[in-house]
This record gives C-alpha cells, structure tokens and sequence, in this order.
C-alpha cells in the first residue's frame, strides 16, 4: 500500500521539532480527519533557512511532512509557496487516494508559517492575499479521494 519512500519517511521523519523563536508559525487542521499540524520557519533574506514541523496526523502525514520540510529547506519563499501536496506526494512516489488528504496538511502549514511571517515582518506575499489560517486545510482535488 505503501512506497518505499513513505516507510523510510515514516519511520526516520526529517525536521521534526519545533524552532524557538522562529520567524513564522503555522497551525492547521484538517478538514477530513481533525488531525493537526504545526509548522516552523526560520526565514533569513527571503530564504527558508530552518523548517521543522509537530503534527498529529497519521503516518502519510508525517512522511509527508518530512517530505514537504526536505522540500522548501533552502528555497525562497516562492518556491516554498508552489510546493503543491501533489508534487510532495510524487516525491514520496505516490501516496494511496485516500491518503492524499493527509498531505495537504503539510502544504497548508507551510503556508499558514508563511502567512504569520508576512504578518509578523509587514511583508506582501503573493498568492496570500485570501489565505484565512483559520481556515481548516483541504484537499482540492477531491476526485483522486475515490
Ligand atoms: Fe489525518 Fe492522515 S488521517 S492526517
């Protein structure tokens, strides 16, 4: 049912933890299952220069979480902005369709951080014009969920 990359994921996670006095943090739920996520950037000249991440979510959201952190770490805010749960979850090679939920978590912390940080620093980031952190994350593609 599982990848081999999800099993290694799962059962090593990179960047799990928090970061103290990170630059932005992110907090989502999720729509489907009411598991949560928090997320942690450590942001230096654009650049995501630390992410860890806590959740309580299920084992396809912890890989890809570990994944998504893997991912933005080293990148600028817009490329960690275009991180889709979809390209985290080719990544993992694939995840089962009912388990493609549980990677929106990740996207959406991600965003969420990103979200706090523009707040905290007064910055524009684009394609955070409608984000509502209240909002609980989910999962646009509803036709892979069947
Ligand atoms: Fe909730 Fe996977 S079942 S995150």
């Amino acid at each position: 049912m599982y990848s081999d990359k999800v099993m290694e994921h799962f059962m090593n996670p990179r960047n799990v933890g928090e970061i103290e006095n990170a630059d932005g943090v992110g907090q989502v739920g999720n729509a489907k299952c009411g598991d949560i996520m928090k997320m942690y950037l450590k942001i230096e000249d654009e650049t995501i220069v630390d992410v860890k991440f806590k959740t309580f979510g299920c084992g396809s959201a912890i890989a890809s979480s570990s994944m998504a952190t893997e991912m933005i770490k080293g990148k600028t805010i817009s490329e960690a902005m275009n991180l889709s749960n979809k390209a985290v979850a080719q990544a993992l090679d694939g995840l089962p369709p009912v388990k493609m939920h549980c990677s929106v978590l990740a996207e959406q912390a991600i965003k969420a951080a990103l979200y706090d940080y523009s707040k905290k620093y007064n910055k524009t980031i684009e394609g955070l014009e409608d984000f509502n952190p209240d909002d609980d994350a989910h999962d646009h593609d509803h036709a892979e969920e069947h």
